[in-house]
């Protein structure tokens, strides 16, 4: 190397370590996705970014750099790990995130990958505190909280704010209210109010911001009309997505996984007002998580009943792996973009078991039968409420006969085909749902495995 070159990898490593300090996750991640090995580069007195981010409390950084395998053990030159550091910083949730250690996960459960996999969605970015659900005088209490946060939903949609141009991915953002800016809308009998949770503590440097609590949101949602809505908002760029299942695929990692939780409740709400057992109308309680039916003779009164709960509906998606071990199937349905496969998929029937759904879905749509199925991760989908469970199956059948009501075809796709269309090959064949989607992640963990299942 010469001087020159030397130079410039310190100058990296310098920048990398102080962007993991100040806690700045896009720097991070962009610097590892140009040069992977600065993952376990030490800076000054042996601190790793793993170290600086847990000596600051900064939890997103913290969360990156272990998913992407750093190394946990690695000491300072006081022989101190980043979970000391962040224990005795007091970074509760830091050293949560570093105690889990896998070694003595994996002795309690073995032959699994303990790596999280992490969608779209899923992310809980809220402390959903469901015990304060109950607690009225302290939800009427954040209410009127000058720190609190509320999100204004209109026809399942949130209200969001836009960047000028059309650029691709995370470029959507929540708009986001305070109380005096929706009291009005909060005495209105029409308006639905669901407390969301508390923000997770991201407890800065500072000792001083621990008393004080972090700041609760809520979603609102309410049937006036949506152009009047959008002049409570300061920019003018402001707008209610028409097409969530593309729109809300813009938003952040964060905003995603509170859109998640706030729009299926919402979803249920606006199906459900009147009681499902006897008729009669119901009213909301538990800050927005039960509906109780008004007739005092009605049976859902009696017992426990999952009528008078937000409902989510469990979904298989699966990626069929050929007994070849180095080909799977991938389906595309009618309304599909030109050119789009996917897994197959399908909402599980009452009393079936997972495994089940997938061999019965994978049958009834492509005609392949099904043998050993692996649940991989899931993902919630709020459109309206479905929970997409994933999974990868191995096929015991190779013929295709495609149930034509359900997909327009289906085909055995060779390894290296996904990968092109995976990763945007020259000219790849076919193309898959994007990285946003669980369909993706599974292509792609099935991708990165051994091509011996
Ligand atoms: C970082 O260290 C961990 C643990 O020793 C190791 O598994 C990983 O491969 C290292 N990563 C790089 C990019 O050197
Ligand atoms: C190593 O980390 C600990 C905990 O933060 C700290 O007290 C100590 O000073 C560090 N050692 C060095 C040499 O920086
Ligand atoms: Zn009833």
């Amino acid at each position: 190397m010469t001087s020159f070159q030397m130079s410039a990898k310190e100058d990296m490593v310098e920048k990398f370590l102080d962007a993991a300090a100040r806690g700045d996750l896009t720097q991070v991640s962009s610097l590892l996705s140009l040069v992977p090995s600065l993952i376990n580069q030490t800076g000054y007195s042996g601190w790793t970014a793993l170290m600086l981010a847990a000596r600051n409390g900064h939890l997103h950084v913290a969360e990156k750099l272990v998913s992407l395998g750093c190394d946990k053990s690695s000491v300072n030159s006081s022989s101190q790990t980043a979970l000391d550091i962040a224990k005795f910083w007091g970074h509760r949730h830091i050293a949560g995130l570093l105690s889990q250690s896998e070694g003595s996960c994996r002795r309690i459960l073995p032959g699994g990958d303990l790596s999280l996999q992490e969608n779209y969605f899923g992310r809980e970015t809220l402390d959903r505190l469901s015990g304060r659900r109950t607690d009225e005088v302290w939800l009427e209490t954040k209410q009127k909280d000058l720190a609190t946060v509320y999100l204004l939903f209109s026809n399942l949609s949130p209200m969001v704010s836009t960047p000028q141009e059309d650029s691709e991915g995370g470029d959507i953002k929540l708009c986001r209210f305070r109380y005096e800016a929706v009291k009005d809308l909060l005495q209105k009998p029409s308006t639905v109010l669901i407390f969301l949770g508390m923000e997770k503590m991201k407890s800065s440097s500072s000792s001083s911001s621990q008393t004080e609590e972090p700041p609760v949101w809520f979603a609102i949602s309410t049937d006036e009309d949506a152009a009047e809505l959008l002049r409570r908002c300061r920019e003018n760029t402001c707008l209610f997505p028409k097409t969530p299942n593309r729109d809300l695929l813009k938003l952040s990692e964060e905003e995603a996984g509170v859109v998640a939780q706030a729009r299926s409740v919402l979803a249920w709400h606006s199906r459900y007002s009147f009681c499902s057992t006897c008729g009669s109308s119901t009213h909301l309680e538990e800050a927005g998580y039960k509906r109780s039916c008004l007739n005092p003779e009605c049976r859902s009164q009696r017992g426990v009943h999952n009528t008078c709960y937000p409902r989510v509906d469990p979904v298989v998606i699966m990626l069929v792996i050929h007994p070849d071990g180095n080909q799977c199937l991938l389906g595309r349905k009618k309304v599909f973009p030109a050119g789009m496969f996917s897994c197959l998929a399908g909402f599980v029937e009452p009393g079936e078991a997972i495994e089940e759904a997938v061999r019965r879905e994978v049958e009834e749509e492509s005609g392949v039968k099904v043998g050993p199925v692996q649940y991989v991760s899931c993902q919630p989908w709020p459109m309206p409420s479905n929970l997409m469970i994933g999974c990868l199956a191995v096929a015991v059948t190779t013929d295709i006969k495609v149930d034509e009501k359900e997909i327009e075809e289906a085909r055995w796709f060779p390894r290296q085909q996904v990968i092109d269309s995976l990763f945007r090959g020259a000219s790849p064949a076919f193309f898959v749902p994007p990285r946003q989607t669980i369909a993706h992640q599974l292509i792609k963990h099935w991708v990165g495995m051994n091509s011996n299942l």
